[in-house]
């Protein structure tokens, strides 16, 4: 790890129902109110009394509709739809917050660079600098019909597509306009000065982008970058791009793998291998006591629905579980859609055989993430063994009710973590860059970055 103490997301998404199953079920859970700003402002509110780096935004287009080849199952059980954008919850979520950030995950498959970039430098400046770009290739075919594209792209094309558009971003929000550009010189009628501000001229495989940039320069001008592809092309990518990734592995080797890949690769690359932060995701079930603990898990997971969870997997690797029996064992595939998602059951777990009911019943908790079960010291301890001794940075943690997960990691688990000095008890600075990377007065991407150079 290179981060002083232990950095905390909120997973979640702008729906019902995420990366856990059935649980809208559960008593008390609130996840129908995804509509209301208010539901988003109390979560707001409850992540950065934890000291939470910042609420994590999945997103996708389109409908799981590859279990069973029709789109029954996930409708039924609102499997991520419906779902609404989160861009317009950040501005009703920052007026009540002052240092949380607010990462929105965007796909370069189906957006334009030069639309993406101004909407992502509105939310900067609308924040002054609290935003993070996830930025993914996407994987439903179904969003590429519904965006007028017929088919999905295969995978590694998709990932050429994110480079040129990464590349368009970086010209107009890093070069475009000069820092003093913006004069708003009233005596001589100069709002800007026309000489500050610089046509990018793009022209590529997939966008011809003349510029200049709409937007001002805003306070963090690229918003910090999270990706979370896990197969090689996806690392290569992350390696030019992200300043901090998500980790979609199941075992400690995994991880440990992972972040030693990863940073070998921000290092051939010509980046200090520390400005790559790790995090992987966890489902925390946490109790006053571990048996108060033990019986919310029993809950939840009797409320796991295991056909609704086969329709979020069957989206994720574009393999229909429905044709496979029970106890049957999953086989790897070379999918064109999330390789992460059948790896972590496949390559990166060698030494098990998963079956389709094993992986049926682990995923309706937190999909490919573990479940941590426990008092708060028994979280607390996992959390410092996974900071400690394997070396991540921070969590993703991610809900299986609505607000109760994080209600209970926050009201129980944080004062535990910082009691022994793990989770920070102030911000840094006001920005999310400053604040991921402790550092006050870091609002830029670091000078090695490639969008830098
Ligand atoms: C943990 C995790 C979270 C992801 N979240 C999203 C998401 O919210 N929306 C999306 O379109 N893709 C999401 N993805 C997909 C990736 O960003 C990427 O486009 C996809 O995994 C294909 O890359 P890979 O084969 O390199 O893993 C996610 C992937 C992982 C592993």
């Amino acid at each position: 790890m290179s981060s002083d103490y232990i950095h905390l997301n909120l997973f979640t998404m702008n729906s019902v129902e995420h990366v856990t199953t059935g649980n809208w079920r559960t008593p008390g859970d609130q996840s129908d109110r995804y509509t209301d700003a208010d539901y988003w402002q109390e979560v707001a509110r409850t992540a950065e009394r934890g000291g939470f780096d910042g609420v994590f935004f999945a997103d996708v287009r389109g409908i799981y509709d590859v279990y069973g080849g029709d789109r029954e199952t996930a409708i039924e059980n609102a499997i991520q739809t419906p779902s609404n954008d989160p861009a317009y919850l950040v501005p009703a979520m920052a007026s009540v917050t002052d240092n949380l950030g607010f990462a929105v995950t965007k796909s370069t498959s189906y957006n334009h660079p030069y639309q993406l970039a101004r909407e992502l430098s509105t939310l900067d400046h609308l924040t002054d600098g609290r935003v993070a770009f996830n930025i993914v290739t996407s994987y439903l075919e179904s969003a590429a019909r519904n965006l007028g594209l017929g088919e999905r792209m295969d995978h590694d094309d998709r990932y050429d597509r994110a480079d040129e558009f990464m590349d368009v971003c970086y010209a107009l929000w890093e070069d475009s306009w000069d820092d003093d550009a913006v004069v708003r010189d009233r005596e001589s009628g100069v709002y800007t000065d026309p000489e500050k501000v610089r046509a990018i001229d793009f022209e590529g495989e997939f966008f011809d982008v003349p510029g200049p940039h709409g937007a001002e320069p805003s306070t963090q001008r690229t918003p910090v970058l999270y990706q979370a592809g896990s197969s090689d092309r996806g690392r290569e990518f992350a390696a030019d791009n992200a300043e901090a990734v998500f980790v979609s592995q199941l075992t400690e080797e995994g991880v440990r793998d992972y972040v030693e890949d990863m940073r070998d690769r921000a290092a051939a690359k010509g980046r200090d291998p520390d400005d790559l932060l790790f995090f992987p995701g966890i489902a925390p079930v946490v109790g006053e006591t571990e048996e108060i603990a033990r019986q919310k898990y029993e809950t939840y997971a009797e409320n796991v629905d295991t056909e609704a969870t086969l329709a979020l997997l069957s989206g994720f690797i574009d393999l229909d579980f429905s044709e496979l029996d029970p106890d049957q064992k999953v086989e790897h595939i070379e999918t064109d859609a999330i390789q992460g998602a059948i790896n972590a059951f496949t390559k990166n777990d060698p030494d098990r055989d998963w079956t389709v009911e094993e992986v049926a019943e682990f995923a309706g908790l937190g999909s490919t993430s573990p479940v941590v079960v426990g008092s708060p010291e028994q979280v607390a301890d996992e959390l410092q063994h996974w900071y400690e001794d394997v070396g991540v940075d921070g969590f993703n943690i991610k809900e299986i009710v609505r607000q109760g997960t994080l209600r209970d990691f926050v009201d129980m688990v944080v004062p535990e973590l910082r009691e022994r000095g793990l989770v920070r008890e102030g911000y840094e600075g006001e920005t999310l860059r400053e604040n991921l990377f402790e550092e006050e007065g870091r609002t830029r991407l670091a000078d090695d970055h490639p969008a830098r150079n």
